[in-house]
């Protein structure tokens, strides 16, 4: 299966896809995971993307689309994958939508994960990340890791991302509904959204995942 997950900063994109991913044995593709790689590895495109994630802005077309591209051909996504944060604005759901044709390939489905400002607040004011892998994700009340401050999978330090801070997070909701949310729309008009409420328990927003997929 090919799909897309979308959803405002916080609405638990990472958290459903690591899941979903597993149960439906695709990798799950996630470009701000990419990003943070590439950040913590000190690579060029790393270099060039941080001052715009910090500031919660998007990383240009130019660095994301061929990023996202290379991911997508690797030999693991041949059979199907989950995107996380791609596309995140329509000139990156259109530059898809050329990939996938050059494949002969389609989109199965497209996740909305609706949940309201406040709860997306909440969440993020208590995010822990791994430093190690960055899909490794806790929140201090509602996923706490077993021991405080260090990742249960890896034992990476758990850290407060740099796009945490009230004005990043003010910035990256303005982004979402500025330039993302209109590919919703977009992927409306292909037939291909299924809306998920994603208040409650990380284990029902799955289910209701898994059963919109099953339509
Ligand atoms: P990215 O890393 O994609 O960030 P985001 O979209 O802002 O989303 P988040 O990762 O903050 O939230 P999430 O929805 O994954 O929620 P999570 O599962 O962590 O992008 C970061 C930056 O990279 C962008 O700002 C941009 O600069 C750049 N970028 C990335 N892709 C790009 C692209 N395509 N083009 C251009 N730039 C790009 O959950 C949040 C918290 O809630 C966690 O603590 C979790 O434990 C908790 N939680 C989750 N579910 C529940 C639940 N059901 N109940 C209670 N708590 C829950
Ligand atoms: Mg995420």
């Amino acid at each position: 299966m090919r799909i897309v997950l979308v959803g405002p900063p916080g609405a638990g994109k990472g958290t459903q896809a690591t899941v979903l991913a597993e149960t439906l044995s695709i990798p799950h593709i996630s470009t701000g995971d990419l990003f943070r790689a590439n950040i913590s590895q000190g690579t060029e495109l790393g270099r060039r993307a941080k001052a715009f994630m910090d500031a919660g802005d998007l990383v240009p077309d130019e660095i994301t689309i061929g990023m996202a591209k290379d991911r997508m051909e690797q030999e693991d996504a041949a059979g199907g994958f989950l995107l996380d944060g791609f596309p995140r604005n329509v000139s990156q759901a259109e530059a898809l939508d050329v990939m996938l044709k050059a494949g002969a390939m389609n989109l199965d489905a497209v996740l909305d994960l609706e949940v309201e400002e406040d709860e997306v607040v909440k969440r993020l004011a208590g995010r822990r990340t791994c430093r190690k892998d960055s899909s490794h994700i806790y929140h201090v009340d509602y996923r706490p890791s077993k021991v405080e401050g260090v990742c249960d999978i890896d034992g990476g330090e758990l850290y407060v991302r740099e796009d945490q801070t009230e004005e990043a997070v003010r910035n990256r909701l303005e982004v979402y509904h500025t330039q993302t949310e209109p590919i919703i729309d977009y992927y409306k008009a292909q037939g291909l959204v299924s809306t998920i409420p994603a208040l409650g328990e990380v284990k029902d927003v799955t289910q209701r995942a898994l059963d919109a997929l099953k339509k």
